[in-house]
């Protein structure tokens, strides 16, 4: 069983002189949810994730040999184009919880350039696939100073280093699922890093779309961080985190034999359960949209009429995702165009699908 030992770098002889590294992550979405986690980002529960296509963070990281080692990581953000002083200090704190693992940071200077695919405000949570690009490119960096180790490593501990950054992040290097979080039937899982379970994810599932509506695009009431502290002393918390390896047990079979009454029954049971978290938390509060509620509604209602497999997931947030089959993608454009367009902000939405993780440009 890896330790967070094992991935500590030796501090490698780095004259490397300058280059860039282009690379992309994605965002995921989970099926079963993470909610309520110890320090440093390790979870309460195992969840389980699809990784997203389309809705990335693309990253070119410049780096330059520094003859003195900085005390702290010395780097720029260039956020769409701009110097970014704001998100400044979450890339600090990452360099300073990740600089044990990847001490050579030190001896460079950094210039990142980045930028969404998806816009800023659209309510989708940036950190899982902006940390994942970063991670992923340090990883990369690391390679050229140390082409023997192999990729599966590298690929682990860029997920443990994306995951100190944002939990979530973790689930976004690998695809297109991803388990996170120690689970009796996922051998090699661990609340360190995500990994790829061992089975065959039946056909129907390999190409899975993911719409996005766009319900409500502000800033969130209760951020996720604050979220996550309130499960400790949760009066719901033990059971939640049973049910959670229960769901993930039966969600695994689902997924690998293509029992879609299966896989909605529990995606969107995480979900409403997720929300319901939310809603029994001292103090309560409640981060869906009257709109999201209409939604739900009408995609139940929908789903009874045509017996298309469309079911719903919620992130922490009001945007609804919607899952559903390749095959039936016709049909549930037209019901969103004709139905749920007007729950969405300004008509938006995003088209995802299921992806295959991080990699280089
Ligand atoms: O990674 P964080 O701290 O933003 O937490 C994410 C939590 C959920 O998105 C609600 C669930 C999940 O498993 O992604």
């Amino acid at each position: 069983m890896k330790q967070s030992q094992d991935f500590m770098a030796a501090d490698y002889p780095t004259n490397d002189g300058s280059g860039v590294i282009n690379c992309e992550a994605p965002s995921n979405i989970a099926l079963v949810k993470y909610w309520g986690k110890t320090a440093v980002q390790i979870p309460a529960n195992p969840s389980v994730s699809f990784t997203l296509n389309h809705s990335k963070t693309v990253t070119a990281l410049y780096y330059k040999y520094l003859e003195n080692a900085s005390p702290e990581v010395s780097f720029d953000l260039i956020f769409e184009g701009k110097f970014n002083e704001a998100f400044k200090p979450k890339i600090r704190k990452f360099f300073e919880l990740v600089e044990t693992y990847v001490p050579f940071v030190k001896h460079y200077h950094f210039e990142i350039h980045t930028h969404n695919t998806f816009p800023h405000s659209s309510g989708i949570a940036s950190s899982a696939s902006s940390m994942g690009a970063l991670a992923f490119g340090l990883i990369q960096l690391e390679k050229k100073l140390n082409p023997e180790l192999s990729e599966s490593f590298l690929n682990q501990k860029a997920s443990f280093l994306a995951r100190l950054g944002s939990g979530s992040a973790c689930r976004s290097i690998e695809g297109p699922l991803v388990v996170w979080g120690k689970h009796a039937q996922v051998k090699e899982s661990s609340d360190l890093f995500g990994v790829k379970p061992a089975l065959e994810i039946h056909p129907v599932f390999s190409d899975y779309q993911d719409t996005i509506l766009l319900i409500d695009i502000g800033e969130k009431s209760v951020s996720s961080s604050q979220g996550h502290q309130l499960m400790h002393g949760h009066p719901f918390a033990q059971n939640r985190f049973a049910q959670a390896h229960d769901q993930l047990s039966k969600l695994l079979i689902a997924l690998e034999i293509g029992d879609l009454d299966q896989f909605i029954k529990i995606t969107e049971s995480e979900a409403l359960t997720l929300h319901a978290m939310m809603m029994t938390s001292q103090p309560y509060f409640i981060l869906m949209k009257p709109e999201t509620l209409r939604v739900i509604e009408k995609v139940w209602a929908f789903r009874k009429e045509t017996a298309v497999p469309l079911c719903f997931t919620l992130d922490a947030g009001a945007n609804v995702h919607l899952l559903y089959p390749k095959a039936n993608k016709k049909t549930v454009l037209d019901f969103i165009q004709s139905e749920l367009l007007i729950f969405c902000k300004n008509n938006a939405f995003i088209d995802d699908e299921v992806g295959s993780g991080a990699k280089l440009l």
